[in-house]
Formats: C-alpha cells, structure tokens, sequence
C-alpha cells in the first residue's frame, strides 16, 4: 500500500439518507480517493448472487446492520485490493466501535490512519423523506417503506451514534451542516478536508 505522507483517508459519515453516496461521488474525483461503499458492495454481491451476497440480503431488506464479522473482512479485502490508492474515502463504514477499532487496528497495521471523518448532520424527518422519494424510482428494497426506514435509524441510534464520541475523542469528528444544494455541501466537505492538511 502506499503510505506516503500524503495519503488522505477520510470517514464520510452520517445517517441514512445524509448524502455520504452522493458526495463521495464528487470527493474521490477531487482528491483522488478510492471510494468504498459497503452498502454498495453488499448491493454488487447481492445483484451477482454471491455467498456474501446471500448472507447481507436478509440483513440489509430489513434495514438491520449486516454482523460486523463479515463487514469488517469484506473492507480490509477492498483495501488490500487498491494497492496503489493515494488515500480512501470509506462512505457507510465504520458503522459500530467494533468496526471502528478494526480499522484503527487494520490501517496502523499497514502504517495508515484516518485523517478525519466528515459527518453530514441532518434532522430524521428530511431524510425519510429523501429516502421514500428515493425508494420510487431505485428499487432499494431497503427504501421502498417507511418502517424499514425508521429501522435503519433505530439502528443507526443504537450502534452507529457512539461513534460520534469515538471520533470526538479521537479530535477527528468533523460535524457539516447537510441540508443545502448538493454543490453547497460539497463546498463544505472539501474546506474541511483542505483544512485537515
Ligand atoms: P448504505 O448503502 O450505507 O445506506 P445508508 O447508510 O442507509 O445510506 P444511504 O445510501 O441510504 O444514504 P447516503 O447517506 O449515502 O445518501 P445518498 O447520497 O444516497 O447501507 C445500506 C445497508 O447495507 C445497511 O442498512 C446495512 O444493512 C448494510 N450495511 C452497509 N454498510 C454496513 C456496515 N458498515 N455494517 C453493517 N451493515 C452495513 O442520498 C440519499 C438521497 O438523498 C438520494 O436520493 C440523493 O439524491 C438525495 N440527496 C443527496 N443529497 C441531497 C441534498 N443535498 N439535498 C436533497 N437531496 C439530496
């Protein structure tokens, strides 16, 4: 892996529907990330039928976290497959402290670290709604009622949000107001990262 100083690596983090697959989008062009989606990569396993795929699917159509075992390994896979990344941009990952302690463990073991995590703060009722809109045309599974949506930030408050206070501590947490046009947000995202070198 490269590790040289000026490798950049970035936790874009926040709730469902906070816009982290929508930035990331424009962030790893920008900065010349690999982005890694494990939502997206539980979606390309289910589409292709794989194991992995299988296993995530009855997690993920209820809107409940797939077990960290299997997310945490899928990740360091996608690392250790971009070699030659300049930096990462992780989008829905870490998602629990155990996720989050693996990839401190992960990263230092290869003579990485995360150099911040860009949270995209919102309120719940604007992003249910951003969801069910979404759901129309998506065909997430996950999207298409309001149940499984409230699921995912019933799940979100319970494991995701401690690591609000890991990330605080850790002087990385990095809150960014995510309601505005998505240009807006994006110049939000990168006067934080240019702030972070
Ligand atoms: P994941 O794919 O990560 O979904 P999520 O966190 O629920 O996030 P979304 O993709 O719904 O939202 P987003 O923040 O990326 O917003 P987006 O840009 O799409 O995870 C899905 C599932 O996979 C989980 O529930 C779990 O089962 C499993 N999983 C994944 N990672 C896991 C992990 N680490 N551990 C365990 N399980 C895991 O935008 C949302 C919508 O809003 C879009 O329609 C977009 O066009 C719109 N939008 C974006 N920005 C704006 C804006 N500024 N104004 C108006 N609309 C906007």
């Amino acid at each position: 892996l490269n590790t040289s100083i000026t490798m950049t690596n970035l936790v874009l983090f926040g709730k469902p529907g906070a816009g982290k697959g929508t930035q990331a989008a424009f962030l790893k062009d920008k900065y010349n990330l690999v982005h890694i989606s494990t939502g997206d990569l539980f979606r390309f396993n289910i589409k292709n039928e794989t194991k992995l795929g299988k296993l995530a699917q009855s997690y993920m159509d209820k809107g409940d976290l797939v077990p960290d075992e299997v997310t945490i390994q899928m990740l360091q896979q996608e690392i250790e497959n971009n070699p030659k990344a300049e930096g990462f941009i992780f989008d829905g990952f870490p998602r629990t402290i155990a996720q989050a302690e693996a990839l401190d463990d992960f990263l230092t073991s290869k003579g990485m670290k995360i150099h911040g995590t860009l949270a995209l703060e919102a309120d719940d009722e604007v992003l249910i709604q951003r969801l069910l809109e979404r759901g129309k045309v998506s065909g997430r599974t996950d999207d298409q009622d309001e149940s499984k949506i409230r699921n995912r930030f019933v799940e979100y408050n319970e494991k995701t949000a401690p690591l609000i206070e890991f990330y605080k501590k850790q002087n990385k947490y990095h809150g960014i107001d995510g309601i505005g046009t998505i240009e807006e947000i994006t110049t939000r995202l990168s006067n934080a990262i240019d702030a972070l070198k």
